[in-house]
């Protein structure tokens, strides 16, 4: 019995013990440096990138690639046999990205002289959607409309406050297509690339980090369908049949503040027509 009571005041006081050394683990303030349970993961030998180092005579951590790498986009891949297995497209896909072979494509540019309209492709080089239209209208909602406004006139929050008046599209010049400033190619460059004055003083900030190329033709391609939304008669065939008699309701009353949940009526007018 004696001996019972003991293994029972001892299992308690073991219990109690190791629910003292793991209360204070987390949640706990303290100012000593953490507990570490397996010291080896959290204090890895390891190069962090551009850092000095010893162990290799150039002293660099950071290791050149090796002579005669090439992008493994490169290598020779047999076309037929790669899209037979299942797993050709996807590669083709990453290795065209990675070269970026196609100026037009991936720099909306062709081999003319900067300062020619020429230089900028005229038109969008890949097919537009109304699936690429609706991905446009998405990003050019997150990331241009702060300053070009929803509507593209210039009025974003941020816009009217920016120390520059941002771009209105609906001014003629950004529709012609025989200048510079009308071209596809150009407003892909700009919103890739943003604008600065020629003293290098940034007017319009770019977005390339956050929109690919896809993605920024797909921008292109939602600022053109908001020109086209601008100026048409209702009966034009471009409005859909659905959405006309909407818009006759709103006649008279400033776009979007009729509907709460279409704050930009028009340009969702025409990107629902194309499911009919
Ligand atoms: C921070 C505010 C801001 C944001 C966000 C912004 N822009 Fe602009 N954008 C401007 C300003 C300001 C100008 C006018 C600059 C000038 O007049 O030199 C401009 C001009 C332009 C022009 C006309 C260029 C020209 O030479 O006249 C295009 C095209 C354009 N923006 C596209 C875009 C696209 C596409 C996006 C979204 C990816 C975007 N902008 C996001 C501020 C902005």
């Amino acid at each position: 019995m004696n001996h019972a009571r003991t293994s029972i005041a001892i299992a308690l006081g073991l219990t109690a013990l190791a629910g003292g050394t793991l209360t204070g683990c987390r949640g706990e303030r303290t100012d000593k440096p953490p507990r570490q349970f397996f010291p080896d993961m959290d204090d890895q030998e390891r190069f962090k990138p551009q850092y000095e180092t010893h162990f290799f005579a150039d002293g660099r951590s950071q290791r050149p690639a090796v002579a005669g790498t090439v992008a493994y986009g490169r290598a020779p891949i047999d076309h037929d046999a790669a899209i037979e297995a299942g797993w050709g497209d996807q590669f083709e896909t990453q290795r065209e990205r990675l070269l970026k072979d196609d100026q037009s494509l991936y720099f909306g540019t062709t081999s003319a002289p900067a300062d020619e309209a020429s230089h900028y492709i005229r038109d969008i080089p890949v097919e537009v959607t109304m699936d690429l239209i609706r991905e446009g209208q998405e990003k050019f909602d997150i990331y241009c409309a702060v300053c070009h406004g929803y509507e593209g006139d210039g009025h974003g929050p941020v816009g009217n406050r920016y120390t520059v008046r941002p771009a209105n599209f609906h001014d003629p010049k950004y529709a012609n297509k025989d200048d510079i400033l009308g071209r596809d190619g150009y407003v892909f460059h700009v919103a890739r690339n943003g604008l600065y004055d020629p003293a290098g003083t940034m007017r319009m900030p770019g977005y390339g980090h956050a929109l690919d190329e896809h993605e920024a033709w797909a921008v292109v391609s939602y600022i053109r369908t908001l020109q086209a939304s601008r100026g048409v008669s209702i009966d034009s065939d471009i409005v859909p049949s659905v959405q006309r008699s909407r818009l006759m309701e709103q006649q008279g009353s400033p776009v979007g503040q009729s509907d709460e949940t279409t704050p930009n009526a028009t340009g969702s007018a025409i990107a629902e027509g194309g499911e009919q």
